[in-house]
């Protein structure tokens, strides 16, 4: 196995955003967690999921953020830990997280009640009306927990994410092609250095803000060239208009040259999205039968993700 390379980023990196505390000990815990199922003939999934924060004061009051739920990472997890992978899960703190996700559009106390009445108020159990499939679910939870199957990791800030990411992909480098990047977060393109930061509040009182924000730089390139260069690498690319997603797509993958572009449009991400290769351009859609059917898409992205993945490490083997 090739040893992960420094890049041109990694100083930029290292002076313009602060690592987290935690960030030797989360490198340790994934490597640990790569060779477990490595040994175990397993493939590694690292997904990315949320939005990214950028404060705008050391002492954060203010900061700025995206639209993203973590809803397409929580909801892929799942399908990835079906298919056998074991999963990285690096998210956004609270942003949806698989399984747990069911209970994200409840009211959760709507859901529970007292088992025997006022007789016996301290024992309280799930109201199957509110929450049919809960059994199911926590059964689900229970077994790839207790099997150890997904790892979570949570960042909050955008610096979080690069040094965590970066980790990550450094880790995930022993296990060569069986490792897959699924990089769904929606990360900030513009950020204030740590060094132009001011410490405290900014004061209205001083009037209108002006802020100049530098641009992000772009990870996927060290990801692919320098830290996990044998994985299997599939962005995201998201748009408000439709008429330039797919060129975009195409550009990024020219540009990275990583495996997989998954392309979607703002508000029809849930039902429809391209998946683009540098030799073809698959588009996965929801019928109307199947949005009466509760399929979700992830459940399409991940199956045809999986397969070329497959592809890709016979290629790399023989
Ligand atoms: O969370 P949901 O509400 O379910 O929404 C899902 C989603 C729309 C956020 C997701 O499907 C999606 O499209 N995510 C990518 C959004 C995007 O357009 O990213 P980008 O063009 O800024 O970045 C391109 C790729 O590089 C992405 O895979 C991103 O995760 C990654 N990236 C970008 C910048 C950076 N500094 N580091 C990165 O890793």
């Amino acid at each position: 196995m090739t040893e992960p390379r420094v890049s041109s980023i990694d100083g930029k990196l290292a002076e313009e955003f602060a690592a987290p505390s935690h960030v030797d000990e989360v490198r340790e815990r994934i490597a640990a967690f790569a060779r477990l199922h490595a040994e175990a003939g397993r493939c590694v999934v690292l997904i990315s999921s949320g939005g990214t924060k950028v404060p705008l004061e050391s002492r954060t009051v203010r900061f700025l953020d995206n639209f993203s739920s973590g809803r397409r990472g929580a909801q892929s997890a799942e399908y990835f830990l079906e298919t056998g992978y074991a999963v990285v899960f690096l998210h956004r703190h609270r942003s949806l997280y698989p399984y747990a996700r069911t209970l994200s559009s409840i009211n959760v106390l709507d859901a529970l009640e007292f088992s025997g009445g006022t007789q016996e108020p301290d024992r309280v159990v799930v109201n199957p009306e509110v929450l049919p499939n809960m059994a199911k679910v926590l059964k689900k939870y229970r077994e790839v927990t207790d099997a150890q199957l997904l790892l979570p990791i949570e960042f909050s800030t955008l610096s979080e994410y690069l040094h965590l990411l970066k980790a990550s992909a450094q880790s995930l480098n022993a296990i060569g092609s069986k490792a897959m990047f699924y990089l769904a977060a929606a990360v900030s393109d513009f950020y204030i250095p740590v060094c132009d930061m001011p410490e405290h509040k900014i004061q209205s009182s001083n009037g209108p803000l002006q802020l100049s924000l530098k641009m992000v730089p772009k990870i996927l390139s060290p990801l692919v060239k320098d830290w996990a260069p044998q994985a299997f690498v599939i962005s995201f690319k998201l748009e408000t208009d439709a008429a330039i997603l797919l060129d975009k797509a195409r550009r990024a993958l020219e540009t990275y040259r990583h495996q997989a572009v998954v392309a979607n449009v703002l508000d029809s991400r849930r039902g429809y999205v391209v998946v683009v290769t540098p030799t073809s351009q698959h588009e996965v859609v929801l019928s109307k039968e199947d949005v009466n059917n509760q399929v979700e898409i992830e459940e399409r992205i991940v199956t045809n993700l999986t397969a070329a993945h497959e592809r890709f490490i016979e290629q790399q083997v023989g």
